[in-house]
């Protein structure tokens, strides 16, 4: 998979003086069925999350509270993306090299997945990555 498969999404956005609302539907405002839903909070400053590639998996990466970058390689570019608003969400195709960094204090990540939880589904190799993206 290359960088333009990944896309930034506009979700729905219900403004309302009481606060705002969105939502999100499947195969109406992403292209895959979600199987798992899962969230990152606390992190400390200066950490960072990710650094893997997904055989399978595909997932919209929403960041709920504050902000963070999420990096995506594609074995041959790589492309930053800066997500600080609880109404957008970066769709990011299986096969592609992620890692986020760059985390404000409170922020939450929240990841809707394809897939249910495999390790299997994982490559933790930058190098095997980079050798499998460039046969
Ligand atoms: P990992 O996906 O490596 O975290 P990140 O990519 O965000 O840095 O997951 C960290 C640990 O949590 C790892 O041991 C696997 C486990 N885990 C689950 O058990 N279920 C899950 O749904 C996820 C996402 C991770």
């Amino acid at each position: 998979m290359t960088l333009s498969g990944v896309k930034i999404i506009e979700l729905p956005k219900i403004l309302d003086p009481r606060g705002n609302l969105s939502f999100i539907e499947e195969h109406n405002h992403i292209p895959f069925k979600i199987e798992r839903t899962y969230w990152i909070y606390d992190v400390p400053g200066g950490q960072k999350r990710g650094g893997h590639a997904f055989k399978e998996q595909q997932e919209l990466v929403v960041a709920l509270s504050g902000s963070f970058d999420v990096i995506i390689h594609d074995g041959k570019a790589e492309k930053r993306f800066h997500l600080n608003r609880s109404y957008v969400g970066l769709y990011i195709p299986n096969g592609l090299w992620r890692q986020m960094d760059n985390f404000s204090t409170n922020s939450v990540v929240l990841v809707l997945s394809s897939t249910v939880f495999d390790e299997a589904d994982y490559i933790r190799d930058y190098n095997q990555f980079i050798k499998e993206a460039n046969p």
